[in-house]
């Protein structure tokens, strides 16, 4: 195991490309399951999590490649042999049950390992396997795995979410694109996440109207072509690496950020009196005085804050001038980057899904954990304002997000480097 050692060094100068985004890539490489013929995605990003993907796809029997320095994954589905998704690799990833609605689709069987909790809460996955049963999948829940076939084919259905999901709304989406007649999804997650798997389904062949607002219409189609797609941007990384100046005080632009991606996150930041400008290039953002202003966030599903910006957004506001409340209500426990944070010296009160931060004048370096993959990057950001160094400990958390973290932050003059722990 790595960790990471950050020495705060004052404000960050430069420029910060931003990667493809982990969860745009996490629902688009199961999508080739769909099609017999190739799949291929650009602006892949590199990170464990991808690889653990590929590793689920070649065990049922697809072909990826991973070309170009891991930023082109060519695949190919035209051999499924396996539709067993072992525990093995399903507990390492909870992404793993978005093979569930492909395979059923393609093939109208599947066995799937329930991903099981994960550390920010017990994350079930009821509403992918009713979405599913809406359209005639006939499941069975047996020793730890969700058995489904769907004898005939998956046929359309007008199924309304109980409350939005993203993951339920990926896996009904491309299960819907092979059912017999028409699906709609109503309350269905509006994440540009979702976007880009339909854009990507439609150039497979597949008929999807609605992507990006709460009601998604698909029209069955017989099969699905291969296609060529690039991975949309980051928009968690994006909203991460913006932080960079504002928690330390210099002017970073992000390679490659859109507002379009990062809205409300952007709004926040200008209550808080951060400066953001788009450029032809990216998103250049500054601290516009000497202090951010406390300001309070609630965490919602898109078009709202995102919960995936939450942790790294309270190490930003514990710096701010004043009390700032953050509202987590996507995820049960979500604030375990606040013990941590803590230890640095930060001012923070949680009480069930309520955190109340005061600002303090200076952050203190000190050695922390990371608990889950946006926990690990928050403490990275508090590192780098903080006074002296904080040693990370457990980053394969981190790794399973963010690619290359410390050169990132490197090229813009932090003091970071990683070491074998
Ligand atoms: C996706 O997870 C993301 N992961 C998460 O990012 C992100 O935090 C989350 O969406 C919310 O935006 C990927 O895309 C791989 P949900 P997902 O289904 O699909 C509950 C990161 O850091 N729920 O929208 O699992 C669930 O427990 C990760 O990159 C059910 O109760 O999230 C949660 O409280 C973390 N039953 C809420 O809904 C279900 O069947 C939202 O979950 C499904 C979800």
């Amino acid at each position: 195991m790595d960790k990471i050692v950050v020495t705060g060094n004052g404000p960050l100068n430069g420029q910060i490309p931003i990667a493809g985004a982990k969860n745009a890539c996490l629902t688009l490489m199961p999508a080739t399951l769909l099609s017999e013929e190739p799949l291929t995605l650009t602006n892949a990003p590199r990170l464990s999590d991808i690889k653990t993907m590929s590793e689920l796809l070649a065990s049922l029997g697809a072909e990826v490649s991973s070309l170009q320095d891991g930023q082109v994954l060519a695949m190919s589905s035209h051999d499924i042999h396996n539709h067993k998704a072992d525990y093995d690799i399903v507990r390492k990833m909870r992404a793993s049950i978005l093979v569930l609605g492909p395979m059923l689709a393609r093939d109208g069987h599947a066995v799937v390992s329930l991903p099981g909790g994960c550390a920010i809460g017990a994350r079930p996955v009821d509403l992918h396997l009713k979405a599913l049963e809406a359209m005639g999948a006939e499941l069975e829940l047996r020793d730890g795995y969700v058995h489904a076939k769907a004898t005939g084919g998956l046929k359309g259905a007008v199924h309304e979410f109980p409350f939005v999901s993203v993951g339920a709304t990926e896996n009904a989406l491309m299960a819907a694109t092979l059912a017999k007649g028409t699906t709609v999804l109503k309350t269905a997650a509006r994440e540009p996440e979702i976007v880009d798997l339909a854009e990507c389904l439609i150039k497979m062949g597949a008929q999807i109207e609605g992507h990006g607002t709460s009601e998604i219409t698909i029209q069955g189609v017989d099969r699905l072509n291969g296609a060529t797609h690039p991975v949309v941007t980051d928009r968690i990384e994006l909203g991460t690496y913006m932080l960079a100046p504002v928690i330390t005080g210099g002017e970073v632009e992000c390679l490659g950020g859109t507002r379009a991606l990062v809205g409300a996150f952007c709004d926040k930041l200008e209550e808080a009196g951060v400066a953001i400008e788009e450029t032809d290039k990216g998103l250049k953002v500054r601290r516009a005085g000497d202090l951010v202003k406390a300001v309070n966030v609630t965490t919602e599903p898109f078009p709202g804050f995102p919960t995936d910006l939450q942790a790294q957004m309270m190490a930003l506001l514990c710096t701010a001038d004043g009390t700032s409340v953050l509202e987590e209500k996507i995820f049960e426990n979500r604030f375990m980057h606040a013990p941590e944070l803590i230890r640095m010296g930060a001012e923070i009160d949680v009480q069930g899904g309520l955190a109340t931060v005061t600002g303090v004048k200076r952050l203190k370096g000190a050695p922390v954990m990371a608990t889950d993959l946006r926990a690990s990057v928050s403490l990275i950001l508090a590192g780098l304002a903080a006074e002296g160094e904080t040693v990370v400990s457990r980053v394969y958390h981190l790794d399973r997000g963010y690619e290359r973290v410390e050169e990132k932050l490197g090229a813009c003059g932090a003091k970071i480097e990683r070491l074998p722990e």
